[in-house]
């Protein structure tokens, strides 16, 4: 019989093998400090008049320096294409895994399917997670799977349409025209990604997605209510308590360069969970990849870089250390 679940204990098995009391000291940094509510921000109020929308518009210039994370309640996406695209995603994952991993199994490019992290050396690199990573412009190739692909496209113009709306808003905040987010962040680099966390039997010492900032201005997520997400605020790890209402926003790191280091992209991660599976997806709002990254501020605290060469400088480094450096390679 075919099985859906990607071989992680049989792929780690070494990795599990050399696991040594080193390691397990990482187990005492999954326990949560706290669980708390992301900031709130009800996006009607961009409909109401001037004083609400500019409140509205400061709460969320507020999030984004301070927390770089923040929850928005109706924000125009509904319910009925939420719900549409969980089934979607979970029909996706129930696919014999043989299925999954096989090149253009559904018209994706190649290496959209991820499951784990095969360059791990040590259980802390480890993202005991799967993954499906569709580029924008890629959604209408979806082979046989129509009614994934439709839903997708329905998804992904409403989600790129509220992050359009975010990114102008902010750059506002900064003092600036919007019109670089219309003109560079386009469909061939903005993409989507369906991830599930299977339950994981080793869940005290794994993650089911290794700490990293996002590589994008920023990013909508939708997650359903099982938790696991944690971010950095003041220094500690906490825990994001599932709002069944709410999307999360996240800055990236090109919206922290952009912004000169105002809106700040925050590290965050997802804990593995024992017992139950966890679903997400996110959407990455992106540049083209000659797109010059600067800040719309002097002196800027960064070198000036394309994104394509963010990217590579990027994927070179998680290959490297197994994990991505990321933006202090940039300083100037
Ligand atoms: C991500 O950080 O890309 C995904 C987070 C999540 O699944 O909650
Ligand atoms: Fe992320």
């Amino acid at each position: 019989m075919d099985s859906s679940e990607p071989p992680f204990q049989e792929a780690y098995k070494t990795l599990f093998l050399n696991y040594t009391e080193a390691e397990s000291n990482h187990a005492n940094e999954l326990i949560i400090v706290k669980e708390c509510e992301l900031p709130v921000i009800d996006l009607s109020r961009l409909e109401l008049g001037e004083s609400e929308r500019e409140e509205c518009k400061r709460e969320i210039a507020k999030a984004s320096q301070e927390w770089g994370f923040f929850q928005v309640v109706n924000h125009g996406i509904s319910t009925e294409i939420l719900e549409r695209m969980r089934c979607e995603q979970v029909k996706v994952f129930k696919r014999p895994f043989r299925e999954k991993i096989r090149e253009g199994y559904m018209n994706f490019s190649a290496g959209s399917y991820r499951w784990g992290t095969p360059w791990a050396t040590c259980l802390r690199q480890i993202s005991w997670s799967e993954a499906f990573h569709v580029p924008l412009d890629d959604i209408c190739g979806l082979g046989g799977l129509t009614t994934l692909s439709s839903t997708m496209e329905q998804f992904a113009t409403t989600v790129s349409d509220l992050a359009q709306k975010l990114a102008e808003i902010l750059a506002e905040k900064m003092g600036h025209k919007a019109t670089f987010f219309k003109e560079n962040c386009v469909p061939s680099t903005c993409y989507l990604r369906m991830n599930r966390y299977p339950p994981c039997p080793i869940s005290s010492e794994i993650f089911g997605l290794i700490p990293h900032t996002d590589s994008d201005f920023l990013t909508v997520l939708h997650q359903d209510q099982i938790g696991g997400l944690q971010l950095v605020k003041d220094g500690k790890w906490i825990a994001v308590k599932p709002n069944p209402d709410a999307l999360i926003i996240n800055i990236g790191d090109l919206f922290q360069v952009w912004s000169n280091g105002v809106y700040r992209s925050v590290e965050h991660r997802v804990v593995a969970n024992k017992k139950m599976e966890r679903f997400s997806t996110a959407y990455f709002f992106c540049p083209s990849y000659d797109t010059l990254m600067q800040s719309c501020v002097e002196p800027s605290i960064y070198r000036r870089f394309s994104f394509r060469e963010f990217r590579q400088q990027v994927q070179e480094d998680v290959k490297r250390f197994g994990h991505k450096i990321g933006l202090p390679r940039f300083l100037v």
